[in-house]
């Protein structure tokens, strides 16, 4: 059984769906626990299926190195075999990128390399783009720059706004998630081999 650590920032509801999917039994995989940088609102998902949650405020620490320093040792009291970042809205500092990569993921609402960073909604609505999509990739130094693991296309219609569009991304990214996880963990995927790739 693959165990797995849910990093977030905000409503979760990524986060929720891969509680949903691994509370069926045959689902390969099992969350132990849930951190945040914040107070997050998705917390009560994990607290629903009695997870183990942790906070880790930025606030606290007078430099990123310290904050993931300590979000590093929270995460190594549960010795997951896999960190999803789903929805952290903060660069993890390089250390603590260097000692879980490969075995750490993110999932981003845009068709990456197309539209990285915080804003990947709105800069393709800025853009013009008739589409964009969602990408789970592994988490490197970079930003959103990670070896891509699974992505789709999403459609941008007319009259859609950031959250319309947003919402209409986040159902395909929850799939693209659960579905990487769910190979991970069955040894379909191979996240060493798939970071080996990308940098031939
Ligand atoms: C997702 O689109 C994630 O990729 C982005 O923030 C959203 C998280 O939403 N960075 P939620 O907290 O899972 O509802």
């Amino acid at each position: 059984m693959l165990t797995v650590a849910v990093l977030i920032s905000g409503t979760g509801s990524n986060l929720r769906a891969l509680l949903d999917a691994a509370a069926d039994p045959e689902f390969p995989a099992r969350i132990v626990v849930v951190g945040a940088d914040r107070e997050a609102e998705g917390f009560a998902h994990a607290e629903e299926y009695g997870i183990p949650t942790f906070m880790v405020p930025f606030a606290r620490f007078d430099t990123r190195e310290e904050w993931g320093a300590e979000l590093g040792e929270q995460l190594s009291v549960w010795q997951p075999d896999l960190v999803v970042l789903s929805g952290l809205m903060r660069l993890l500092p390089a250390g603590l990128v260097d000692a879980w990569s490969p075995r750490i993921v993110n999932t981003h609402p845009a068709y990456l390399p197309e539209f990285p960073g915080a804003h990947g909604v709105r800069d393709a609505l800025a853009a013009g783009a008739a589409q964009t999509g969602a990408s789970v990739i592994i988490v490197d130094n970079g930003v959103d720059s990670g070896p891509i693991l699974a992505q789709e296309r999403v459609p941008v219609l007319p009259g859609d706004d950031e959250h319309a569009l947003h919402e209409r991304i986040k159902p395909v990214e929850r799939r693209l998630l659960i579905d990487v996880v769910r190979r991970v963990a069955t040894g379909d995927l191979d996240l060493a081999a798939a970071s080996a790739d990308a940098q031939l």
